[in-house]
């Protein structure tokens, strides 16, 4: 039961209810909503159910699966490693966690490569698997020939989340990880792919490490796909980073778009609320390191 405001119990004094209790869960159309009014999406990647749970309670609307738990959990050198067997187990893992938690964040989960580029009905398969698992959504990397495998998963009732610019699914083609959509022929494309996408039925877009200027241009043209930065500027429906990365906690080099939410937020869950405040009033990201 929640108890508002702080009471005295005969077992000591209860905190205050937190303002996100009662809280409904997170919807599509919601999300669609939040997109239409220009209220920022918060999302995070999560692997486990704490993370999940925290970062739920911390008032993260969506939070993605992502195949970058390859590097984070695995110590792959890429996502390209990742098998479908290690994404159904995690998404189950933040499912459980969201729902012991009474949690209301949307999932995402990421379809690994490998797991969808042979037909849309192969594709078709592996997202139910994911659906099983608890996904509400499920995302795939990649313009152009992805548009029929999202048309034909949203026709069955399956929302899918699409990924453009860096995809890093796809680094050894496209030479490391590189801002994408720098020359006008590599925008152009770049658009045209998105507005594929939004045509096939996909309601999100993750943009990543994409110039600003593109961002807010493919966003201002897709009224119904909430298009989500990273390393993208601050002018897209919504934001993702990575959890490790915005925790300080990366084996790697850091890359330049991402602020260490630890220092502002002293704690995990007070990261990921400096994080959701940040996000909601603008001041994060900064347009002026996304100055590609
Ligand atoms: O796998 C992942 O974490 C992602 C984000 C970087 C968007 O795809």
């Amino acid at each position: 039961m929640i108890q508002d405001p702080a009471q005295s119990t005969p077992y000591g004094t209860l905190p205050p209810a937190s303002p996100l209790a009662n809280r409904k869960p997170v919807s599509l159309p919601r999300l669609l909503e939040m997109r239409a009014r220009g209220e920022k999406i918060t999302m995070l990647t999560a692997y486990d159910a704490t993370f999940a749970a925290v970062a739920d309670a911390a008032g993260v609307e969506c939070i993605l699966i992502g195949d970058s738990l390859g590097m984070v959990c695995q110590g792959l050198p890429s996502t390209v490693g990742v098998s479908l067997e290690t994404m159904r187990y995690h998404t189950e893992s933040v499912s459980r966690g969201i729902r012991r938690a009474q949690g209301t964040a949307w999932l995402i989960a990421d379809m690994p490569f490998g797991t969808y580029q042979e037909s849309k009905e192969q594709a078709l398969r592996n997202a139910v698997v994911l659906s099983q698992a608890g996904a509400h959504m499920v995302k795939v990397e990649g313009g152009g020939w992805t548009a029929e495998t999202v048309r034909f998963l949203v026709e069955r009732g399956i929302p899918v989340c699409a990924h453009l610019g860096l995809t890093p699914q796809t680094v050894h083609a496209l030479g490391g990880y590189r801002v994408q959509g720098k020359s006008d022929a590599s925008a152009d494309t770049l658009r045209r792919h998105a507005q594929e996408l939004q045509d096939a039925g996909a309601s999100m877009l993750v943009l990543e490490m994409v110039p600003h200027a593109l961002a807010a241009s493919v966003t201002q043209s897709l009224p119904y796909c909430a298009t989500i930065g990273i390393g993208a500027g601050k002018d897209t429906a919504g934001q993702v980073l990575v959890l490790h990365d915005m925790l300080g906690v990366n084996l790697g080099k850091m890359p330049k778009f991402v602020r260490n939410f630890m220092a502002d937020g002293g704690s995990i869950r007070g990261a990921m609320e400096a994080y959701v405040a940040a996000v909601k009033n603008g001041s994060f990201p900064d347009n002026a390191l996304h100055a590609w």
